[in-house]
């Protein structure tokens, strides 16, 4: 089912998310409506807190390959680069955002099992960024000083 999706200033894009301990069917659903939810905005990957659910599940869709990651644990590799970064939770607003290029992202599939996912790139971006949304972090707090202010000032025309 498609979810609605929380936008800044939700007290739940803030608050760290809980490990999922029940690798069940509401946690299947969960990934489902992450699924959906994410290629109805569309958008390229989609955090449980963002539908309001609090637990450490992120679902990516990068290539038209859609997946999903549930208590991620990530080993960054290389220099940070920036690149225009986006969030379905703050519409409209792009800033260039430092991200590692490389990303070796452990945790576990809806069914429990153990997943490894590597990625590069886009797909190394967008782990990073659902990753910081099961910590409330938005990519607005990882931009510098002047592209923050820029940003802050972005949200409160909106
Ligand atoms: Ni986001």
């Amino acid at each position: 089912m498609v979810k609605t999706i929380k936008l800044f200033g939700e007290p739940v894009l803030r608050t760290p998310a809980e490990p999922v301990v029940d690798f069940d069917l509401e946690l299947r659903n969960l990934v489902r409506d992450l699924t959906e939810t994410m290629i109805d905005a569309p958008g390229v990957g989609l955090a449980a807190p963002q539908i309001g659910v609090s637990l450490r599940v992120f679902t990516y869709n990068v290539d038209d390959e859609p997946g999903h990651l549930i208590n991620p644990v990530l080993k960054l590799e290389g220099e940070e680069e920036e690149d225009d970064e986006g969030c379905l939770s703050l519409p409209g607003l792009q800033f260039p955002t430092p991200r590692a290029p490389r990303v070796v992202a452990s945790g576990f599939n809806m069914h429990g099992d153990p997943v490894t996912l590597e990625g590069t790139e886009l797909l190394a971006r967008c782990v990073q960024h659902e990753t910081d949304h099961l910590d409330g972090i938005l990519f607005i707090d990882r931009l510098d000083k002047k592209q923050r202010k820029l940003a802050m000032k972005a949200i409160r025309e909106a």
